[in-house]
Order: structure tokens, then sequence, then C-alpha cells
């Protein structure tokens, strides 16, 4: 397993922004989806390419195109979906799947509602969103819902990660990478990321 951040400028400055508690939902939907296209470029530094010719208006050209399996981004519902709508601005071919699970309050355990996912899922390499990677509970839930699918290639992506959450995913899914814009200190007793940006579902739907 890898765990990649993402410190390019741009990623960081809007990060910034999003975790300024006075950001009101409108700007903070924008940001996630802005933070999550940039990182999008990083998290598929390593796609693969092939060889062909396309003949621009003064000579055939040797191009590479994107070649490999192809892509499904599978969002972790709600905060996941504002994820997937920026990266998709990138990748905008990309099939989309969604998960749909919340975590309990108390035992800070996720409770799976939904799952719709591309039929050919277990083909695809996928990019699985979730901006919070709190206890990681949800995401190592999710991988579950994906493997049990047939995936094998599943990179999670998240904005802002806690090493508990890391620890978590590294232990039960040891073959899937991680990209993150950050990662930060440590999670307080109601299972929230600190610092981090609060509760990244009610920011972006203005809910709670
Ligand atoms: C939040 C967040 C993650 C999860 C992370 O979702 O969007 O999905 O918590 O926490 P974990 O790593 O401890 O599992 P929440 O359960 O609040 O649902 P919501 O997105 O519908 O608000
Ligand atoms: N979910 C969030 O939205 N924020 C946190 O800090 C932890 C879990």
């Amino acid at each position: 397993m890898k765990v990649t951040t993402v410190d390019h400028p741009l990623v960081q400055h809007k990060l910034a922004l999003i975790r300024d508690k006075n950001t009101g939902s409108k700007d903070f939907r924008e940001l996630m989806a802005e933070v999550s296209m940039l990182m999008a470029y990083e998290a598929t530094r390593d796609l693969e390419l092939e060889e062909t010719v396309v003949e621009t208006p003064v000579a055939p050209a040797r191009v590479k195109v994107l070649a490999g399996k192809k892509l499904a981004l599978v969002a972790i519902l709600r905060a996941g979906l504002v994820m997937v709508d920026g990266i998709l601005r990138l990748i905008p071919a990309a099939r989309v799947g969604h998960i749909g699970l919340y975590r309990d309050p108390e035992t800070l355990e996720p409770t799976q509602y939904y799952a719709k996912l591309p039929l050919d899922i277990a083909e695809r390499r996928i990019f699985l969103t979730d901006p919070m990677l709190a206890t990681g509970g949800s995401a190592v839930r999710a991988l579950d819902v994906l493997k049990e699918k047939g995936a094998t290639h599943i990179k999670l992506m998240s904005i802002i990660a806690a090493p508990e959450g890391i620890e978590r995913v590294m232990k039960a899914h040891p073959d899937v990478d991680i990209c993150v814009a950050a990662v930060d200190e440590r999670l307080n007793e109601k299972g929230y990321i600190v610092p981090g940006l609060g509760d990244a579902g009610d920011r972006i739907y203005g809910t709670k």
C-alpha cells in the first residue's frame, strides 16, 4: 500500500479555505470539487498509455492515449458525491457507482443503506471517493462491498485523513493505495478529525 499526499500549492490553498468555518456551503462545494479534480490529476499519474498515430493538419504524429482497464468512480454517500463531480471534469467518460453509508454517532460504525455499481465493476480500475477518512470504518466497508463484487484495482481518495483511518484501511485492505490532500493530527472523542473541517456532508449540503 502507498499513501500519497498531494502537496500542490493550489490544493493546499484551497484546502485552507475549505477548513475555514466561515466558508459557506456554495463555496465549500465548489472548492471540494476543485480540490478533488486537482487530486485526480495526481491519482491518475500511473494510468497506462499506448502509442497510436493521429493526422495533424501538417503530418502524422505518434501520440499516446489511455489504455488498460476502463475507469469507474465510486462515491461514498453523501460527501463523496461532490468529489465525483470534480473528478468527472477530468475523466468525463468514467462510469459512476454509489455506496450509501452513515456512521452511527455512538458506535461510529457504518451502516450501509444503498449500493449501485456499474455491472462490469470487476473489470474496471476504481477510484473510491470520501472526503473524510476518520476512523476508517466507512472506507473499509465500502472496500469490502467493492471486493465482494470482484473489484481488484482500487485507489481510495480522501481530502483529509486521520492517522487512525489510514492505519485501519492499511490493515484491512493492504492492496489499496490512498491519495489524500492532508493527514491531520488525530480523532477527537466524537470521531471527528482534528483539526479537520467539521462534518463534510453537513457543510456540503447545509444540513444540521
Ligand atoms: C462521514 C464522512 C465519511 C465518514 C468518515 O459520513 O463523509 O463517509 O463520516 O468517517 P469514518 O472514517 O469514521 O467512517 P457520515 O457518516 O457523516 O454520512 P454523510 O456523508 O451522509 O453525512
Ligand atoms: N466525518 C466528517 O464529516 N468529518 C469528520 O471529521 C469525521 C467524519
